[in-house]
């Protein structure tokens, strides 16, 4: 074969391997294999030197023609391939303007959160901290320094859930009182609020449940009487169910009380007519108080000549049902999404909901 036939021949099988390239990878491979320093042209380009100048004239002629034209359809193919490439690439990385956006599913308040909170806001707008306690407490705070000691009827009243024969679950938030007096060194005045969770062997139904919610409220100060509690507690009642209402006091018994009382609200259906809510009464109970015994006092290291206080308590199940007219107390633990939608639009306006 004769320079001009290889050259022929280079072309021939440039024009049949080109056919089946289509990406811009062997596009490469094919511009080394056919133009590159091992390739055939390129040894026929360094054999040239050995020719005659006739020779080298004619060969160099067909050799640069030869070059060309692959170079040409090359540089033709690598645009043509690029493009589609780069088209293929746009066409996968669309992206759908009009496609809707992810969601964020927006949780809603636990209508328990949303009356805490309301409580809390009223007494810190009255200077009251928010205190916290354990849920697992000693015997000692949550009914000895309460004046319950060991062997008293009223430790039946609130069935326990001892861990040890120290330890229990606390059965209400009244310990945090006992805490918040031994932990104030300089024994001056304390106005404090605690919520939280509170335990009792109870059988769940209805309208009991084994764990619940407690707000706790203690007010300690010189000359602190019945009429400040009075004031507060009617303040409580008017933010929680409207102001509307009228409270009433009854005489009660808790061991850490004297006296004791029991709030009770005018019926917030009914307006005192009688209805199923106040069971035609026209009152409700809402929550028991009383100011602090001195024994209760003294223990706290607070002298009671000199200090007075008193002190509420009331369960957060209790007031979110009136409030917000909830049969059962399990709707708050089940966790139903088609309940806890309920309270999207409740809040902030609940107070004259009633
Ligand atoms: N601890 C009481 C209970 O669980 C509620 C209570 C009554 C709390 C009177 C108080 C209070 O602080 O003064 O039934």
């Amino acid at each position: 074969m004769d320079n001009n036939e290889k050259l022929k021949y280079i072309v021939d099988s440039y024009n049949k391997d080109i056919k089946t390239i289509d990406d811009s990878l062997k596009l490469n491979e094919m511009r080394v294999k056919y133009l590159g320093k091992k390739s055939e042209i390129q040894e026929i380009s360094l054999n040239l030197g050995s020719l005659s100048i006739e020779e080298k004239k004619e060969l160099g002629k067909s050799l640069n023609e030869a070059k060309k034209y692959i170079e040409g359809d090359l540089n033709r193919l690598t645009e043509e391939i690029k493009n589609k490439e780069l088209t293929t690439k746009l066409n996968k990385e669309k992206i759908d303007l009009t496609l809707p956006g992810t969601k964020f599913e927006l949780g809603t308040k636990h209508p328990i959160s949303i009356v805490r909170e309301e409580i809390e806001e009223l007494f810190v707008s009255m200077g009251y901290d928010v205190l916290d306690g354990p849920e697992l407490e000693e015997d000692l705070y949550n009914f000895e320094m309460l004046n319950i000691p060991k062997g008293h009827p009223a430790r039946d009243m609130q069935d326990s859930f001892y861990i040890t024969e120290e330890k229990l679950l606390r059965t209400h938030t009244s310990p945090v009182q006992a805490r918040a007096m031994l932990n104030n060194k300089e024994k001056s005045p304390i106005r404090i609020i605690c919520s939280g969770y509170t335990y009792r062997k109870d059988n769940d139904d209805a309208t009991h449940s084994h764990q619940f919610h407690q707000i706790e409220g203690l007010f300690i100060d010189e000359n602190i009487s019945m009429s400040d509690l009075k004031g507060t507690l009617e303040l409580l009642s008017k933010k929680l169910f409207g102001e509307s209402r009228e409270i009433r006091i009854r005489s009660s018994y808790f061991p850490f009380t004297e006296p004791s009382i029991e709030i009770d609200i005018s019926c917030f259906n009914c307006n005192k007519k009688g209805c199923s809510i106040c069971k035609n009464s026209g009152w409700i109970e809402i929550l028991g108080a009383g100011m602090v015994h001195p024994s209760v006092l003294r223990m706290g290291g607070y002298d009671p000549d000199k200090y007075s206080g008193f002190a509420f308590g009331m369960g957060l199940e209790r007031i979110a049902m009136l409030k917000f007219g909830i049969n059962d107390v399990r709707y708050f633990y089940s966790n139903d999404i088609r309940f806890l939608n309920q309270f999207n639009k409740i809040e902030g306006d609940s107070n004259e909901s009633k």
